[in-house]
């Protein structure tokens, strides 16, 4: 059988045609690939392959027998935009866009990879770093099943809101805002004792007072609902307040504002928001109803073990881990996280450090991890331990204090890397594979740049935890999203290990 295939009519990127051939070769093995510009004619296929045409990630249309189909991946993506204003690609579909979260990955790849790894039905997947979400709503959009941990409580909250809203009662919610917004308006705040409390007196240091009440007579409103209904909206109330904040919206870290404050009162702001949201959720529940049982996020740092999990339980995992010397996700993210009692304000550099990959380091930690790092306690790769060890002795007094801990920072983060793969190798099935998505690093030390090749580091520690490599692929000119030029990166890797 023969059928025809077009691509989406925006500009590929080099990695993401190579995605595409190895998709179609995975799904049609017998199947003879011909790719002209936008128009792929696919010979050879057999009739009960077909179903698997619905599911191609990198595919917009496919004609069998003279008549056009969109992919489900088209239906998602073009679900809330007028396809004619979608010159790129679009990634905030469905329920993508609810949240900022600095350095997420675009939710084809997701699916895009998992396709290449031959992840089918109901298949189980694992994200032990998965940030806001994206892992577990492209799971929920193709029926799959997926958990997610996170050590980032923030992360949680907008991962398992995302995947949720997808069931939402948007009529509902559309009632209920209004009535809301109308009734916080109106409302005198009663502040009594209010001020007093460490809660309080740090959110009024960084929200002017008149949105601060706002938004805390919204919380009231929003508590009386479904757990649901009242995350969701308490997730858009989130995404707004750097914007309306005292903190420099534009700056990852907590600096104050420079800017000025945007023309839009916040009611209005956030109503836009919520409407625009639900908007999406409605094109998106149109298409199909989607799996929110079998799909969550848990609290958790996965270098303390995975024993909740059931051993050999997931078919694949799939990632994007943090960085050597990673974004401050949670400095980002103070006030939303102090707003939304998720971290009280005295605890959030401690947590901030807690993350693997943090810039941080509690004071008493980083003597012992110089200790470790001299030691090489951790078995590292010795090649890597002296490429450390190099870096560290080649600085100088002219390197800065940030820098002065920046070989004891990569010691630390291969080291936590390592126990990461330890720990997720119990839970996966014999055979099972394991997709990265990680970049190098630079730095200059004793004005000598170096480039760390993380991909490369993080599979060679794969492979002392019993990990085999299958490759290393370059994504080229993939970029991940909310990283600011200045440190963007420009390519990433895709690993892929087999258990
Ligand atoms: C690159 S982000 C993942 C982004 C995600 N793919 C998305 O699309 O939103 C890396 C994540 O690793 C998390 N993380 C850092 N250390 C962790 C740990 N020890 N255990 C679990 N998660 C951790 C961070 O909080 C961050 O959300």
């Amino acid at each position: 059988m023969k059928v025809e295939l077009l691509k989406f009519p925006y500009k590929y990127m080099e990695y993401e045609k190579e995605l595409l051939e190895r998709e179609l070769k995975c799904n049609f093995p017998e199947g003879i690939i011909s790719i002209v510009k936008n128009k792929i004619t696919l010979e050879n296929i057999d009739d009960n392959d077909l179903d698997k045409l619905y599911n191609l990630t990198y595919v917009y249309k496919y004609i069998i027998n003279g008549q056009e189909h969109n992919t489900l991946q088209t239906k998602l993506e073009y679900s809330n935009t007028n396809k004619e204003e979608l010159k790129r690609q679009g990634t905030r579909y469905s329920t993508h866009g609810l949240h900022e979260y600095k350095g997420k990955y675009n939710p084809q790849i997701v699916h895009g990879v998992l396709d290449i790894l031959g992840v089918k039905g109901d298949a189980k997947v694992l994200d032990p770093f998965c940030g806001s979400g994206t892992t577990m709503v492209e799971c929920a959009h193709y029926g799959l099943q997926s958990v997610g941990t996170d050590i980032n409580p923030m992360a949680v909250l907008i991962s398992n809101t995302k995947i949720k809203s997808l069931g939402l009662d948007t009529k509902y919610v559309r009632n209920f805002v209004k009535r809301a917004a109308h009734s916080v308006q109106n409302k005198e705040f009663d502040n009594d004792g209010k001020n007093d409390d460490h809660r309080m007196e740090y959110l009024l240091k960084w929200i002017p007072e008149k949105t601060l009440y706002i938004i805390e007579g919204l919380k009231e409103l929003f508590e009386a609902e479904t757990i649901d209904i009242s995350n969701f909206l308490k997730i858009t109330v989130s995404d707004l307040i750097r914007e309306y904040s005292n903190q420099e919206p534009s700056d990852l870290r907590i600096r104050k504002r420079t800017s000025p404050f945007p023309n839009t009162p916040f009611l209005e702001a956030w109503l836009n928001n919520v409407y625009k949201y639900l908007d999406a959720i409605e094109a998106a529940q149109e298409i199909r109803t989607f799996d929110i049982d079998n799909n969550y996020a848990v609290l958790h740092d996965i270098r303390n073990g995975t024993e909740f999990l059931k051993k050999g339980d997931f078919d694949v995992i799939m990632t994007s881990p943090p960085y050597a010397t990673a974004l401050p996700y949670i400095d980002t993210q103070r006030i939303s996280l102090v707003w939304l009692g998720l971290c009280s304000s005295n605890k959030i550099m401690k947590l901030e450090s807690s993350l693997i990959g943090s810039r941080e380091f509690v004071t008493t930690e980083k003597a012992k991890w110089l200790e470790e790092f001299k030691e090489n306690t951790q078995s590292l790769p010795s090649e890597l331990s002296s490429l450390i060890k190099e870096l560290y002795d080649g600085l100088t007094e002219k390197d800065g204090f940030r820098k002065q801990a920046v070989p004891i920072l990569l010691y630390r983060y291969f080291s936590d890397m390592k126990k990461m793969f330890d720990r997720t190798y119990v839970v996966l099935k014999q055979g099972g594979k394991f997709a990265l998505i990680v970049g190098n690093n630079k730095t200059t030390i004793g004005g000598k740049e170096y480039i760390i090749d993380t991909p490369y580091w993080l599979s060679k520690i794969a492979e002392i935890s019993g990990w085999n490599i299958e490759e290393l692929l370059p994504l080229q000119t993939y970029k991940r999203y909310g990283l600011n030029s200045k440190n963007s990166i420009k390519s990433e890797t895709l690993i892929i290990l087999k258990k």
